[in-house]
């Protein structure tokens, strides 16, 4: 099984972007520990982060065809990109949405997603904990589906 992890605008400064809502572990910690539990569970995992729209939307289109499913973190364009629901419309494999911070308790315009809707489920709030928790709940349920 083949997960793709996708990590969206400014993701690349966490462990010094504003530390007190998204902690203390950088982007690589993150990876890390995604490949750890990738082991764990038997999956491979790989991961990509972009800062522009484009680029995800075409990251997201090239990887489809070797990937399973999705974990993704589309950061900012959560709240505001139809173009990346789209893509993971159209491409039509599962993903679950995760955020480091529980964004329904921060600003209204972070309460609305863009994405959630298409997800088979969504994790906010955790850290780094959202990814690992997104991560199993994709693989299991891809091997519910299987
Ligand atoms: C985020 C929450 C978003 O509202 C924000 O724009 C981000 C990160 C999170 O992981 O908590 O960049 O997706």
């Amino acid at each position: 099984m083949n997960i793709e992890v996708v990590h969206g605008p400014n993701l690349n400064l966490l462990g010094t972007r504003e530390p007190e809502v998204y902690g203390r572990a950088t982007l690589a910690d993150v990876d890390q520990a995604l490949q750890a539990l990738g082991r764990e569970l038997g999956v491979q995992v790989s991961s990509f982060q972009g800062n522009g729209e484009g680029t995800l939307v075409d990251h997201i289109q090239a990887a489809a065809a070797r990937v399973d499913g999705f974990v993704v973190n589309a950061a900012a364009y959560t709240h505001t990109s139809v173009a990346i629901a789209d893509a993971l419309a159209g491409v039509a494999r599962p993903y679950v949405e995760v955020h480091l911070s529980n964004v329904f308790a921060r600003e209204r315009f972070r309460h609305r997603s863009y994405l959630a809707a298409g997800a088979v489920g969504v994790v906010s709030g955790f850290g780094v904990d959202s990814y690992l928790l997104g991560l199993r709940a994709l693989v299991n349920h891809l091997n519910r589906s299987a």
